[in-house]
C-alpha cells in the first residue's frame, strides 16, 4: 500500500511512519513539505505522490492554543480535512482522520463508545468534530479517536515527567483527568489493521483499562526505577488552564471489538515497553 502520512513530525505521525514504513511505501509529510491549509499545494503534492492512503494526523492538538486563536485553529483542523477530503476524493484515496476522545462532554458514568452523541466544551474538540463531519463525506474514510499520547521522537507527558524525575524536580499533574492512554507504536499497528480490513466507520483506538494522567505519570516514574514523590497530583481546577479539560474521557473500543481486530494491550504493559526505550528529546 502506498500510504501519506500528513503531520509526520509530530508526535503521533512519528510513530505512524516507523509502523506503516515496517510493510508499505510511506511518504510522511511534515510542514516542510506543504502547509495543510494550502489546498493548492497539498494536491500537488498528493497527486505526484498517489496514495492509496492518506493517513491525516496533522492538527494543533493543544487545547490552550485553539481556545487562544480559534480563528486558526479552525483552519487547519476543519478546514484544511475538508480541502484533505476533496483531494482524496479527486485522487480516489482513502482518508483516515485521527481524531480525539476530547469531541466528548466528560459527563458519561461508562466509557465513551463510538456510538455516543459528541458534545463538546471546547473549541479544540469542536474543531475535530467538524472535522470528523467532512471526512464522513468521503465513502472511503477512516475515523481513529486516539486519546492521551505517549511515544518516541518527540516530547510528551510521560517522557517529560520522566525527564523531571531524572532531575529531581517537581511535576504537576492533574489528578482528577481519568481517561485513556494511548501508546503510539500500538495505536499504529491496529489502524494499519483496520485499514488493511476496508470497514470504514469511527473507532477508537487506545490502550486498554483507564487512568488518571497523574497515576500514568506517576507509574512512569516508577517504571523507570525513579524517585516518584516528586511526581504531584492537583486537581484541574486549581491548575488555571486556559482550555476545558474533561474529567471523563474513558474510551470503549466497540467497534474493534465489532469487527474482531484484537484491542491493544493495556496501558500499563505498553508504557513499560516505552519506558525501556526513553531519552530525551525536545
Ligand atoms: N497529543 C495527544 O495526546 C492527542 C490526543 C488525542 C488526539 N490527538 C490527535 O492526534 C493527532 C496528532 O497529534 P500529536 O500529538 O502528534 O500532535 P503534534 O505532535 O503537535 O503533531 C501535529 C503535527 O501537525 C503539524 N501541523 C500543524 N499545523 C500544520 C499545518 N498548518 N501544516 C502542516 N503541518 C501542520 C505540526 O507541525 P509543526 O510541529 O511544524 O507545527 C506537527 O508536527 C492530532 O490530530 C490530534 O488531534 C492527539
Amino acid at each position: 500500500m502506498k500510504i501519506a502520512v500528513t503531520g509526520a513530525a509530530g508526535l503521533f505521525g512519528r510513530g505512524l511512519v516507523q509502523v506503516f514504513g515496517e510493510g508499505h511505501q510511506v511518504s510522511p509529510l511534515s510542514r516542510k513539505e506543504g502547509d495543510i491549509t494550502d489546498s493548492a499545494t497539498m494536491r500537488e503534492i498528493l497527486r505526484a505522490i498517489a496514495p492509496d492512503v492518506i493517513v491525516h494526523s496533522a492538527a494543533i492538538p493543544d487545547i490552550d492554543e485553539c481556545e487562544k486563536n480559534p480563528e486558526q485553529a479552525w483552519r487547519v483542523n476543519a478546514e484544511a480535512t475538508r480541502g484533505l477530503t476533496e483531494i482524496a476524493k479527486d485522487l480516489g484515496a482513502g482518508l483516515a482522520l485521527i481524531s480525539t476522545d476530547a469531541v466528548f462532554d466528560g459527563t458519561s458514568r461508562r466509557p465513551y463508545k463510538e456510538s455516543d452523541a459528541v458534545n463538546t466544551p471546547s473549541v479544540y474538540g469542536r474543531t475535530k468534530v467538524a472535522a470528523e463531519e467532512h471526512v464522513r463525506k468521503l465513502q472511503n474514510h477512516w475515523i481513529f479517536r486516539v486519546s492521551a499520547l505517549f511515544g518516541p521522537g518527540k516530547a510528551n507527558f510521560v517522557n517529560k515527567a520522566w525527564c523531571k524525575a531524572m532531575g529531581g524536580e517537581p511535576y504537576v499533574v492533574a489528578s482528577d483527568q481519568l481517561g485513556s492512554a494511548t501508546y503510539t507504536l500500538d495505536a499504529a499497528k491496529t489502524i494499519l489493521e483496520v485499514i488493511g480490513a476496508g470497514v470504514h466507520r469511527t473507532y477508537h483506538v487506545c490502550n486498554q483499562g483507564e487512568c488518571t494522567r497523574y497515576e500514568l505519570a506517576k507509574r512512569a516514574v516508577e517504571l523507570a526505577g525513579l524517585n516518584s514523590s516528586n511526581v504531584i497530583g492537583k486537581p484541574m481546577d486549581e491548575m488555571k488552564r486556559v482550555g476545558p479539560r474533561l474529567k471523563y474521557a474513558v474510551m470503549d473500543m466497540q467497534a474493534l471489538r465489532e469487527q474482531g481486530i484484537a484491542l491493544p494491550r493495556t496501558w500499563e504493559d505498553a508504557l513499560r515497553d516505552y519506558v525501556g526505550t526513553l531519552q530525551p528529546v525536545s
